[in-house]
């Protein structure tokens, strides 16, 4: 129930640092270490290759996993947008295990390449919020969310529960291959749990900024790099299904190969610089588009930020900031919507989940 919030979604939105909680108790042992069920490891620790399959929020979720699971766990891994992926098959490695990142559990067009999957025999580990799910059913393995129900179509709570159950795996799945880490997950997923906090704390702030940037405006680009890229084009969904403005996101040295012609006045671009090795590249590109007049909301991580950035997140680990990052893009999008009377929790066109083709 929404209890005492006007929408799903707010509430939802709220939730996040609990459900990290959550999943971190759930995911911890009685040694109160990251664990993981070992057959899941063994099927990590015996791929040469791992593809996600994913669609909308969940392949975003997806891209994020893929960096973390090739830094910390060292094993190659491919993202696919899983309509895609049944004609457009990539010559797949000797050992491959599949991994399907579904929030509801029944996208069609991932449950297509699972059944595509199965027919060819590779292991298959489905990431689902849903127990009992046709995709957690059909497949070897499941990894649960613990995010709770997720009533709102646009995604929130699941993507970053997405996103941490995909850290743990990757920092377990490196415990197993006997790797030493250099930082302990646990305590840092608790310090990402308060700065979240903090930030749901912070709605009119969001609210002012979603204002200023968005009230009249039919069109708003995200720019990031590395990792910051993978949460732009989270956000640019976010705020376009809900809002219905015109919203894509870019990685921060693409958009003047061709999209920085849209670039007019007062054009709204949002950028964000959590990364210390890319802020000053991520700054060059703002640069680039405020000279054509665009209006930058930088949204920029403690320690990194500059005079007249328009917010600054909480410091995290920064291979941990997507799940900060996120949260004002969020409520920026939340707002645009509410400002031009959406209809928050049901956008027009789309349902929960997808279950054609
Ligand atoms: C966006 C959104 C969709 C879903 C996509 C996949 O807010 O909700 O893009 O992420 O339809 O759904 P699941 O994760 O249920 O497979």
């Amino acid at each position: 129930e929404k209890g005492t919030y006007p929408h799903y979604m707010l509430k939802e939105i709220d939730e996040q640092p609990l459900v990290l909680r959550k999943i971190i108790q759930k995911y911890q042992n009685d040694q109160g270490e990251l664990a993981i069920d070992g057959e899941i490891l063994d099927a990590m620790n015996s791929a040469d290759r791992i593809y996600i399959i994913a669609a909308g929020t969940s392949y975003h979720a997806g891209l994020v996993g893929k960096q973390y699971i090739e830094k910390v766990a060292k094993v190659p891994v491919e993202v696919h947008i899983s309509s895609e992926f049944v004609y457009n098959t990539p010559l797949l490695s000797e050992k491959p295990l599949f991994i399907f990142i579904s929030q509801s559990g029944e996208t069609a067009d991932s449950r297509a390449v699972l059944v595509s999957v199965k027919e060819m025999g590779h292991p298959a580990l489905t990431i689902t919020n849903v127990p009992g799910s046709t995709l957690s059913r059909e497949a070897d393995y499941t990894l649960l969310l613990h995010a709770g129900p997720e009533i709102a179509v646009a995604s929130t709570k699941a993507y970053t529960a997405q996103v941490a159950v995909l850290a743990i795996l990757a920092e377990v799945t490196a415990i197993a291959k006997g790797r030493e880490l250099e930082f302990n997950l646990v305590q840092e997923l608790g310090i990402v749990a308060n700065a979240m906090e903090t930030l749901c704390d912070s709605k009119e702030t969001f609210e002012d900024i979603s204002r200023s940037f968005l009230s009249t405006t039919r069109n708003a680009f995200f720019i990031g790099r590395s990792i910051d890229y993978y949460v732009g084009l989270e956000g640019a969904l976010k705020l376009k299904e809900i809002s219905y403005i015109q919203a894509e996101g870019f990685a921060g040295g693409e958009l003047k190969h061709g999209t920085i012609a849209l670039i007019e006045d007062g054009t709204p671009i949002i950028a964000l610089a959590t990364q210390e090795g890319v802020n000053l590249s991520i700054r060059g590109n703002v640069k680039e588009v405020v000279a054509r007049g665009a209006n930058p909301c930088i949204i920029s991580m403690k320690g990194l930020d500059q005079d007249g950035d328009t917010f600054v997140l909480p410091e995290v680990h920064e291979m941990l900031s997507p799940l900060v990052s996120v949260i004002p893009l969020q409520l920026i999008s939340y707002y645009a919507a509410l400002h031009r009377d959406c209809d928050v929790d049901k956008p027009r066109n789309l349902a929960k989940s997808v279950t054609v083709e």
